[in-house]
């Protein structure tokens, strides 16, 4: 793998710069929500689009599926249908075959680079860097699943302690469905789909529906790298697709990223069927993430870190900083700092490659957003000016009494903050854990000892230490969490891909 998927570099700005003003001639489209995106100007707003995509018309129709529970139901089985046809043969094509069609893949992503992140831009409303980064991960999803096939997938010849032969494969289960978020359209969106494809599954995908543009470029290259048409089907539309999709009692398999509520209505209606196969579901959802500082922190590196976790994409991501522990002896400087680096921040046009904040995504977001600002306005310590018109949610920082006080995520840029006592260092993580979820947790300490404890006692999926809490690199660090936050196995991980694989044993007698 790469693993150059998040660090931006002093090449990266100048190349970034080169592709703003490619992006630049387009109207900016965030200012008014996803009501507004796109549909009509002139040619030269058009986004480009793969040569593979159906024209316009055709791709109004695939992406206004999801409004009619019956409709979805039956386009839903014709997906399903459609894929089982093709599973036998692609599971027979090896793993080498699947791999180099994946290789291919993200050959083109790259080819096409500056075409996906001008989409990311647009229809995700991601910043220039966030796009890069975007396009980088989702390559670097292809050729690590790529690689971890080649070497991780091969058949296994297991002792014979009576004399038999034992061998252990790697098959495909079936047809999986894949259900990706709006927060990452592109990068997980592709990492699901090709884990599951280079284990010898086909693929249902339904992206999110506020991103069904990225994800039907992302499937025409995948078309284009080899992957047969009914090998991976894009299933766009809304809940009810991906509900009517779910209840298919023909699928082998479930990847989803997005919130807890939808992991457990998915894991309800998996079970609700007596003859249904019992199937994986693979989930990976959202999480209270705090970070906890000492007062033997570097306090400049913090106040960087903590920006850049809680605010940068807005606050969505699900590895994003919700709640800053801060020691009480260094709590009031600390705050000081970090509301002058908050004033710092760059808010508006995310095709603005100065922009470090961009709005959030859609009305919906942003009134839930709004509205518990607004409840929480007593309790401000921080807020910063954003532009007068569009969906931005003014970064946020919010003092709360007691870590309990958090009990939902907030995702957006909206920070809470409370202090801790010296001597409790390990009382404040169990009090963490004890929302639940376990996705991501910081911690900055100079003190080896304080990192042990945490260590030993984070029910996180991932830990990061003395740096910023998100961009989590395929390949060095895997990425998921537990409890509420997800079921494992963790993405861009050495144990993700047999997850999507049935074991297979042979023993002969010899
Ligand atoms: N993989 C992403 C990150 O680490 C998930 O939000 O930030």
């Amino acid at each position: 793998t790469r693993g150059n998927s998040q660090g931006i570099d002093l090449a990266d700005r100048v190349e970034l710069k080169r592709v703003a003003e490619a992006v630049a001639p387009l109207p900016f489209r965030g200012v008014t929500g996803r009501g507004d995106v796109p549909q009509g100007g002139a040619a030269s707003d058009r986004l480009p689009l793969s040569p593979t995509l159906p024209p316009e018309g055709e791709r109004k129709a695939i992406t206004s599926a999801g409004e009619n529970w019956a409709d979805c139901a039956t386009e839903a089985k014709a997906h399903v249908s459609r894929a089982l046809s093709a599973f036998p043969a692609w599971d027979a094509a090896g793993i080498d075959h699947r791999a180099h069609c994946l290789d291919r893949l993200a050959d083109l992503l790259e080819q096409e680079r500056d075409a996906l992140m001008r989409i990311c831009v647009q229809e995700a409303k991601k910043t220039i860097p966030d796009a890069l980064a975007e396009v980088r991960e989702a390559v670097d999803f292809c050729r690590y699943y790529a690689q971890q096939a080649r070497t991780g997938l091969q058949p296994i010849e297991l002792p014979g302690p009576t004399g038999e032969k034992n061998v252990l494969r790697m098959k495909g289960r079936g047809v999986w469905v894949c259900i990706a978020p709006w927060n990452f359209p592109l990068a997980i969106f592709l990492g699901q789909v090709s884990a599951a494809l280079v284990t010898g599954n086909a693929v249902v995908a339904k992206p999110a529906p506020q991103t069904p543009e990225i994800a039907a470029f992302a499937v025409g290259l995948a078309h284009g790298a080899g992957i047969p048409e009914d090998v991976l089907v894009l299933a766009a539309g809304g809940p009810d697709m991906g509900a009517a999709l779910v209840e298919d009692s023909r699928i082998a398999g479930i990847a989803f990223t997005g919130s807890t509520a939808t992991a457990k209505r998915i894991a309800r209606s998996l079970l609700d069927d007596e003859e249904r196969p019992i199937v994986p579901f693979i989930a990976e959802t959202g999480g209270i993430n705090a970070m906890i500082v000492d007062s033997t922190a570097l306090p400049e590196q913090v106040v960087v870190d903590v920006v850049t976790s809680a605010f940068r994409s807005a606050g969505q991501r699900c590895s994003a900083l919700r709640m800053l522990l801060l020691q009480e002896e260094i709590a009031e400087r600390t705050l000081e700092m970090l509301a002058g680096a908050m004033d710092t921040l760059v808010i508006g046009d995310p095709a603005d490659p100065r922009t470090d904040v961009g709005p959030v995504i859609d009305q919906g977001a942003y009134e839930r957003l709004m509205g518990h600002r607004e409840a929480t306005r007593a309790r401000w310590v921080k807020s910063v000016e954003v532009p007068g018109q569009g969906l931005f949610v003014p970064p946020t920082l919010i003092k709360v009494d007691r870590i309990e006080d958090v009990r939902k995520e907030w995702f957006g840029p909206l920070l809470h903050v409370t202090t801790w006592k010296a001597g409790q260092l390990a009382e404040t993580v169990e009090r963490v854990n004890r929302s639940g979820f376990g996705l991501t947790m910081g911690l900055h300490s100079r003190i080896a000892r304080a990192a042990e404890t945490v260590e030993d006692l984070a029910t996180a999926g991932n830990l990061y230490v003395n740096r910023s809490m998100i961009g989590a690199i395929v390949g060095s660090q895997p990425f998921g969490g537990e409890g509420l936050s997800g079921t494992g196995p963790k993405a861009g991980g050495p144990h993700y891909l047999p997850r999507f694989c049935a074991e297979r044993v042979t023993s002969t007698d010899t």
